[in-house]
């Protein structure tokens, strides 16, 4: 077992139970796993020792909702929002089509690419989905590259998102009985999750239950997209199916945010233990590239849920792997103060994928997952929006930038 010493760290930012910042820390990572943490004058003696030269660290964000497995481009339809053109789902459907068209060797390496610059921008647990296959063979397809990706530790967790669009010329009833039957059956193993794009355009609250239902049954966890383009069923379902999390939530009606508040009962948010209950997941870059109105997030904490803060890479709706940008965003326009944001994006984001047990906070025994910043605070990330200020990170115990 080789140790490592992590030292002259300015200020550490847990994400502890006590939510503690430290100052003139030190960390000891030994394997992949954190063995120690506390005042540097303090540190035991380690193998090795790497000096971060007065620098802030904080855990590796958890992006728990991206999408990057696609091909295409889709800038003129972003261009066309920015002169006033509103989102609508069917353009799902663009990226379906160049996506089938791309070699395996083509997908992985785009994949490659997108985790190798979410990496360089601190994150270290990273979930992404299927959906732009949108066929049996494809969705497998897709569905086996990132299981191989998370066989090699480049992705942490897989979601099928067969349901993400009706492909144009399919009927939907049609359609599902693939996504249920033959689909399904295809992409269990490799997945982790079940999602659905619960929302106008896309499924209604029957298909998404039926879809949901399903995945159940093959043994899936519970995710959906829901509430983006407007209020409806999309809260209302995930509650009802216990989901680990919603996200998008831009349209909530006052029921929404009590259905899903209810689902916090049984949790300690101070020390992040108890049953957890449906994270609502936030993503700043989609709403601002959407135009969307934000997502309420400053509202749903106040009212005691948990809250992640995702890139919801993309395409269409959010074409950006920086965690950096979307908390300090969250800081700069949604009024989570840093603290809240950095949690939403870190343990939030682990709670949503129910591996907080693991992930999400600097903690003796939680895997080493360390992101330093050219900075010596992290409020630096909204105080500097735009700065490069990701300067190393440690991802299971190896230095991965
Ligand atoms: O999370 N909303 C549904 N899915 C993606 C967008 C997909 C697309 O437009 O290509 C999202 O925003």
């Amino acid at each position: 077992m080789r140790s490592t010493l992590i030292t002259d760290i300015a200020e550490l930012t847990t994400v502890d139970p006590e939510g503690r910042v430290l100052t003139d820390a030190a960390v000891v990572v030994e394997d992949e796993r954190i063995a120690w943490i506390g005042p540097a004058a303090d540190a035991p003696e380690a193998d090795d020792r790497v000096s971060v030269e007065g620098r802030a660290v904080l855990p590796g964000w958890v992006d728990s909702h991206t999408h990057l497995v696609f091909d295409g481009d889709r800038s003129a339809e972003f261009e066309a929002r920015m002169a006033g053109e509103s989102y609508a789902a069917g353009g799902i459907g663009v990226t379906t089509s160049a996506t089938r068209a791309a070699s395996d060797d083509r997908l992985a390496e785009l994949v490659r690419g997108r985790v190798a610059d979410a990496v360089a921008g601190g994150t270290t647990y990273l979930e992404t989905k299927t959906g732009y296959g949108l066929t049996v063979a494809e969705e497998a397809r897709h569905a086996r590259l990132l299981a191989g990706l998370r066989e090699e530790g480049l992705v942490d967790e897989v979601t099928f998102l067969g349901a993400h669009l009706v492909p144009p010329g399919r009927d939907a009833e049609d359609y599902l009985d693939d996504v249920v039957g033959p689909m399904l059956e295809a992409v269990r193993e490799h997945a982790g999750w079940v999602d659905v794009f619960c929302d106008t355009g896309a499924f209604d609250a029957e298909q998404t239950r039926r879809v949901l239902a399903a995945g159940v049954a093959a043994g899936l966890g519970v995710r959906l997209h829901g509430n983006q383009i407007e209020q409806g069923p999309g809260v209302g379902v995930a509650v009802e199916f216990g989901a680990a999390s919603v996200d998008h939530v831009n349209h909530l009606s006052d029921a929404d945010v009590e259905a899903l508040a209810g689902t916090w009962a049984g949790w300690d948010r101070a020390s992040a233990t108890g049953t957890p209950g449906t994270v609502a997941g936030c993503l700043p870059a989609c709403d601002l590239s959407t135009r969307a109105p934000l997502a309420p997030a400053r509202r749903l904490l106040d009212a005691g849920i948990e809250v992640s803060l995702a890139s919801n890479c993309n395409p269409g709706t959010s074409y950006t792997t920086s965690m950096n940008f979307n908390v300090g965003t969250a800081v700069l326009q949604m009024h989570l103060t840093l603290a809240e944001a950095v949690r939403a994006a870190t343990l939030g984001g682990a709670i949503g994928l129910r591996a907080q047990d693991r992930v999400g906070s600097l903690e003796v025994g939680k895997r080493a997952d360390l992101h330093v910043l050219d900075a010596p605070a992290a409020i630096h990330l909204a105080y500097r929006p735009g700065m490069p200020l990701t300067h190393a990170v440690w991802r299971a115990g190896r230095r991965a930038v």
